[in-house]
């Protein structure tokens, strides 16, 4: 079973070596995040945001609280994916283009919204939790859509969370899920490690 788009998943590893004078143009990051909030989010909530950390400034700022890892000055963006606890009041505005378009009809909101609220409101756990799914998913677009790209990424999840979110002003409602380190790579990255046999991690029943 292959395809251009399985090569790209079957390819992919975690860089730790970028090209310290590549960059992306803010155009080609806006891009990549437009392509990473295609991903699916619980009742289309959305609840994420990407602090794109791309000058030579900000850089400095984000690596003494990221366990100093050279590859957040060196690669072209680090995003600061941020997760936003679930708030299920935006429901009707974050579902307003889909009935603008004649998808959605307007009477189908409140069936969305009731069930959510319930389901998330009164337990902060799961409104955590949503916002670090969301956040995730946001991400691991970005990730293939970076590779598909011919650009190199690393996950990172070496990072003081509470400074960073002092540093870079997240809001009350929001956490730093990761960062996300994106651009061209150079020479000396692994390719990607060996996994766990598949019996030890597929049931079927
Ligand atoms: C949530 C998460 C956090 C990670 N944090 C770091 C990190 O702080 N620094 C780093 O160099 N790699 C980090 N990694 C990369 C992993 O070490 C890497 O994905 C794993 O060893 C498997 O390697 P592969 O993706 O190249 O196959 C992280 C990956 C994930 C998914």
């Amino acid at each position: 079973m292959t395809n251009a788009v399985i090569e790209t998943i079957l390819s992919r590893s975690a860089a730790k070596y970028y090209d310290p004078a590549a960059t992306l143009s803010d155009d080609e990051i806006r891009e990549l995040v437009r392509i990473g909030t295609t991903a699916p989010t619980s009742f289309h909530l959305q609840n994420w945001r990407f602090i794109a950390v791309r000058t030579r400034e900000a850089k400095a700022r984000l690596r003494p609280i990221a366990w100093n890892q050279p590859a957040i000055t060196d690669a072209a963006v680090t995003f600061i994916v941020c997760g936003q606890l679930v708030e299920t009041s935006v429901i009707p505005a974050r579902l307003a283009p889909l009935v603008e378009l004649g998808v959605m009809p307007p009477a189908m909101v409140a069936d969305w919204e009731i069930p959510a609220r319930d389901l998330y409101m009164a337990f902060p756990q799961r409104r955590r939790d949503e916002a670090v799914r969301t956040a995730t998913f946001g991400a691991a677009t970005i990730v293939y859509a970076a590779r598909s790209l011919g650009l190199g990424s690393t996950p990172m999840i070496g990072f003081d969370a509470d400074a960073v979110h002092r540093e870079f002003g997240l809001a009350e409602d929001e956490l730093p899920v990761m960062l996300l380190c994106v651009g061209k790579e150079r020479a000396g990255n692994w390719a990607q490690k060996p996994r766990r046999p598949l019996a030890e991690v597929l049931d079927f029943v």
